[in-house]
Parts: structure tokens; sequence; C-alpha cells
């Protein structure tokens, strides 16, 4: 990449700085550097797939170790992960403050589970700092909080119910609103509001479609920068049967659509229809919450503020399942029995949570008082600035270099780069100049083994790298993707 430049990130402390606390374990069975599982034989594992329902098993790669962006893989090779971990993992892997925050946790007695029917100063903790953010940062909208579900699938639905319980005094109003390309999750509310589902009509969970969903072209803006015929007529839509509606549901950068970013003009124009028709608007912020766009909800980017978000995968960088919903009061409403998944009640993740916000915002007050003077100083620096502002804008700088010098690199197969902050895509081209997604499905595919993860999002190479992704890391996944570009092209041309 161009130039040298020193990497300023004060790298954070590994886990293994921690080694000290952990003597105790070292080999015996509580060593977790022990192998894991080897055959009776004493062989280590082959790939299984005969165990798993199929489509589960995992692929033959084996990720045994892994520091920020880079996985160790079972034969000792790494590689950079430039989807977060499956897009999860905003502060990469085995962030040393969320693990320490959560080895701490485990090492008192504090109770590592609480049911929603007794109260915990962590879970008011955490829910009051959430609050705060949010109803700071919401536009002067009263927002309050559901922090019992686990997975994204799940709060979507919640969301999904909460606004069909607000709309219960208006029964006109049936439908939900949502759009081309999108993805919701893989219960049955997220399927039936989804429209990148597999295989449409094979019966995947009690139906197969809603009468009551209506699917809306990707909202876009055409050649001349303004909003497109087909987005227009999706507003005049919306506009003129406002009233059968019960909710509108779009992720802000449905990145399926080869890393697509709904543009604003449209977020505003949708938000005075929803505000004028009294239809709930739902943000699904699962991929592009916490972190990825530089701030922890698209309120405070696009200034378009939803009655409700739905927040999931960054929210614990993958430390815990945990996803949350932040609903307008007016749309706050939920009734049993959704809203109070089980295992919401881990209070690992909400250790995870909290630690992950101390990482994202900084520490202030008398929690920055009371850090460790032991901490490394690069790290103690994180965490009183918080990440978003001291790492955020190199990171996202280093994805942009990358980014650039391949289309330099390869003009015939790297088409436009799209996306924004760290939610990016890179458009590959065919022997024709034309968008394939088969070419970004071979290149997702064979990039791996020249030591990079990506996923293929349509037409585009889908990257999401972690925040704290590091130059070096950059640079090693540049001269990965570089190689496998010329191995395709090599095989197009042969
Ligand atoms: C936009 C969006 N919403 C919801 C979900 C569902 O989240 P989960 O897999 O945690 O259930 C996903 C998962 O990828 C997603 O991308």
């Amino acid at each position: 990449m161009s130039g040298a430049a020193e990497d300023t990130t004060s790298a954070p402390a590994a886990v293994r700085d921690l080694e000290p606390l952990t003597t105790a374990f070292r080999g015996t069975v509580l060593d977790p550097a022990r192998p894991q599982y080897r055959r009776p034989d004493g062989r280590p594992y082959d790939p299984e797939p005969a165990m798993f329902t199929r489509g589960s098993a995992p692929r033959p790669l084996s990720a045994v170790a892994g520091r920020g962006a880079t996985l160790e893989l079972a034969d000792g090779s790494e590689l950079v992960d430039l989807c977060s971990m499956t897009e999860n993992t905003v502060l990469g892997l085995n962030d040393p403050w969320v693990k320490l925050r959560q080895v701490s946790h485990v090492l008192s007695e504090r109770p590592h589970y609480v049911t929603v029917r007794f109260g915990n100063d962590l879970y008011y903790r955490v829910a009051n700092r959430l609050s705060r953010h949010f109803n700071e940062t919401g536009g002067g909208k009263d927002y309050v909080l559901n922090l019992r579900e686990c997975t994204g699938s799940g709060a979507v639905e919640l969301a999904l119910h909460a606004a069909w319980r607000a709309a219960r005094t208006s029964p006109g109003r049936r439908k939900v609103a949502s759009f081309v390309g999108a993805f919701h999750g893989s219960n049955l509310g997220g399927v039936l509001v989804s429209d990148h589902q597999p295989e449409r009509g094979s019966g995947r969970v009690l139906l197969d479609r809603a009468d009551n969903t209506e699917q809306f072209p990707v909202p876009e803006t055409g050649p001349d920068g303004r909003l497109s015929a087909g987005t227009l007529d999706a507003l005049a839509t919306l506009e003129r049967d406002g009233e059968q509606y019960f909710a509108v549901i779009l992720e802000p950068i449905p990145w399926r659509n080869a890393v697509h970013v709904v543009p604003v003009e449209f977020l505003r124009r949708l938000r005075e229809i929803c505000t004028a028709k009294s239809i709930c608007l739902i943000f699904d912020e699962v991929q592009n919450g916490f972190g990825f766009t530089g701030s922890i909800w698209y309120g405070e980017v696009s200034g378009v503020h939803p009655d409700i978000s739905v927040l999931g995968k960054g929210l614990t960088s993958g430390h815990g399942a945990l996803s949350l919903i932040v609903a307008d009061r007016a749309f706050g409403t939920v009734e049993s029995p959704f809203g109070f998944k089980s295992n919401s009640a881990n209070m690992l993740s909400l250790v995870a949570v909290d630690a992950v916000l101390d990482r994202l915002l900084g520490v202030a007050g008398p929690d920055a008082e009371a850090l460790p003077h032991w901490l490394p100083t690069g790290m103690e620096q994180d965490l009183r600035a918080g990440l978003l502002s001291t790492t955020y804008a190199r990171t996202v700088r280093l994805v942009d270099e990358m980014l650039t010098v391949l289309r330099h690199r390869f003009p015939a197969m790297v088409g436009r780069a799209a996306g924004t902050g760290l939610m990016r895509g890179l458009v590959m081209l065919d022997g024709d100049g034309a968008p394939s997604p088969a070419v970004a499905g071979e290149v997702a595919r064979v990039c791996t083994g020249y030591g990079a993860h990506v996923r293929q999002a349509g037409t585009a190479l889908f990257v999401k790298p972690c925040l704290v992704i590091t130059r070096r890391e950059v640079e090693r996944a540049l001269d990965a993707l570089s190689r496998t570009f010329e191995a395709v092209a090599g095989s197009r041309a042969g």
C-alpha cells in the first residue's frame, strides 16, 4: 500500500498478556490450549459433516486461535478475517478488555444468570447506559428498551410484534412494507418480511408467505443523484395507502444488494410519511449497529430516527448472545410470550455489552478513575477516549486505501466500491465488464486459500473488518486479495 506510514494505533494488549492469572490451569484438563477433541485413535479430528443437520456442518477450515482480525488455523497458517467472523466481532477476536471484564465476573460470586423476574444492578447499569445514549442521540424521541432477546432474528420478531401491538386499535392496519433483497432473520417473522430467502415456496416454517407483506424495490438514486422513479413510486404508494400499514422495516445498509447504502434523502422522506400516517418505522440495524458505521446506531449517522431499532451482532462483539430493541415509547409495549427469552438472562452477555460500550465510547467519571493502574498504556488511552474517536477514522482510511489499490491494480476485474464506513463492497466484473455474482462468489471462495476471508454480496465482495484491524493485517489482506484476483483472472484467461 502507498507509503509505509506508521501504524499509530495502540495495538490492544493480547489476552495472553494475562497469563499469570491462568498458570494454575496449565497442563491440567482446564488448560484451554490442550487439543479439545481427538479421534479415539489419537488422530486429530477430520471434518465430520454426517454428525450435523445438512447445511450446518462446519467447513473443513478450522480456526483454533485468534486475535483482532487474524485467525490461526489448525494447520498453523493464518487468515485475515475481513468479515469480522461473519459480521459480529466489531472488536475483533478475543478483545482483551471484554475478556478481562468477563473473567473478573466469572471469578466472582455475582450471579451468572438472573431470570427476568429478578432485578440486578448490572442489568440496570447496562440499560441505563444504553438508554442515556439512545435518548441523547435520538432526536428528541422518548426511547425505551427491551434487552431480552438472544438473536437478531428474535429482536426483529419482537419489533414486528411491538409495532403490530401498537396498531391493535386500527384493524385496517395489517400490512408491513419491506424491500427487495432484504434479510431480517431466520425465524418465522424475520423470514416472512425478508426477500432474501432460501428456496421460495419450500414450506420453510409453517408458512411460505404472508399475504400482508408488501415488497418495494431497493431505495436508490438514479444516475442524476436524485431518488429513482421506482423509489419515488414506493414513497407515493406508502403515502397513498399509509393507513393500511402498521410497519415499514428496512436495513439502512442492505449489504446483500452489493453493499448498497439506502439514500438518506429516502430515509428522511420515509420518516415524514411514517410520522404523518402513524406507521411504525423499524430500522433493522443488526448488521450496521454498534460501531460499523462509526456510531452505536444509524440515527447518529443519518439524522433520521426510527420508531424502533433492532440491534444484535456487534452488541457483544461475539462475546455472548444478546440482542435488543430500542423503541419510541408509543411503540414500546410487548406482551407475553414475546420479549422474555430464557437465555437472554445470561449475565456474561450483559458484561460484554457493557465492556463493548467501554471500548467504543470510552469510560468516564468514577469508572475512568477506577481503571486498573496495570493496564497497558495504549489500552488505557483507548479506554479513556473510546475507539470510535481514536481508531474508527483511521481504520476506514486503511480500508479505503486497500480498495483503491485493488481497483487500480485490477481494472478489468474490479468495478466500483460500494458501502460506507466499515461495511464495504467491491463490485466484481466478468470478462465483458459486467457486474457478476459468479465472479464475486468465485473470489470469495478462493480467497481463503490465499489467506483472507471475505463474503459474497450479490455482485460484490463484502468487506466488513473489525475496528481494530491493523495496518499489517490490511496489507496482508491486500496481498491475499491481489493473489486471488490474479488466480481468478488467470483461470478466466485460460
Ligand atoms: C439485517 C439482519 N437482520 C437480522 C439478522 C438475524 O440475526 P441473527 O442471525 O442473530 O438471528 C441478520 C443476520 O445476519 C441480519 O443480517
